[in-house]
């Protein structure tokens, strides 16, 4: 490992806004650390956390979650949330595959999957942030109501989570597949990721759905 990823991990180990589901951190931990009843919306795979850290200066009636396997990545989000102090912005360096054993209960009210690695062959799709069976694991810690956010660049991931989401009769809010020509007011417009603005300036569409689950035809 690089030297300057392990001095970003050692010192995001010691900040009270990052947690780690391998030393134990759960959902009181985190919930103590927010302090509040804000409802909390969760980015799965947030990289180096400025949109977590956005969001949360820019919506400070709620509490977000930054979560990404890679706790070097997130440094940035986790220092710039203490120096700016924005109490509402945390952290958790977890595989998404293991949120079920962290939030045990349905009560996390949103879900933002940004620009996921798309795994695009066939064989990687268990991997695709939105296959049948992740949708099965956001369902076990989301509310009844809870909305699940994709932002993609990606047409073929874009249109497969169209797929699944009809195929499986989940409830699709809104779907666009150029997000930001659209006259829409949509919140998700209003703060982009750190690949959105690098694909924006390319000039590629972002393609956008949300939903939440079926729960009466998806026990
Ligand atoms: C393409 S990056 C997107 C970064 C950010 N959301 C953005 O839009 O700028 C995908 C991130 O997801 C993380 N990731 C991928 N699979 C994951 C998993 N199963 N559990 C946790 N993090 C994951 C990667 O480490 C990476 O930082």
């Amino acid at each position: 490992m690089g030297r300057k990823k392990l001095i970003k991990l050692n010192v995001i180990k010691d900040l009270e806004n990052v947690f780690d589901f391998r030393d134990g951190d759960d959902e009181k931990n985190i919930r103590k650390y927010f302090d509040n009843d804000n409802p909390i919306t969760l980015e799965l795979g947030c990289g180096h956390g400025e949109y977590t850290f956005n969001l949360a200066r820019e919506y400070p009636g709620r509490n977000f979650l930054g979560i990404d396997i890679k706790g070097s990545r997130l440094y940035n989000g986790a220092i710039d949330s203490i120096q700016y102090d924005i109490p509402n912005s945390a952290f958790l360096v977890s595989r998404i595959e293991k949120l079920p054993e962290i939030f045990s209960e349905e009560k996390i009210e949103e879900i933002i999957i940004p620009f996921p690695d798309p795994h695009v062959r066939r064989r990687s799709e268990k991997h695709r942030l939105v296959s049948p069976e992740f949708l099965k694991t956001y369902k076990s810690f989301l509310v009844e109501k809870g909305n699940i956010h994709l932002k993609t660049d990606n047409t073929e991931l874009y249109e497969y989570a169209l797929k699944i989401l009809q195929k499986e009769k989940h409830n699709i809010i809104y779907s666009t597949s150029d997000l930001h020509s659209t006259d829409d007011e949509l919140f998700i417009k209003t703060v982009l990721t750190r690949y959105e603005k690098h694909y924006v300036n390319e000039g590629r569409k972002i393609k956008y759905v949300c939903f939440n689950i079926n729960r009466k035809e998806n026990p």
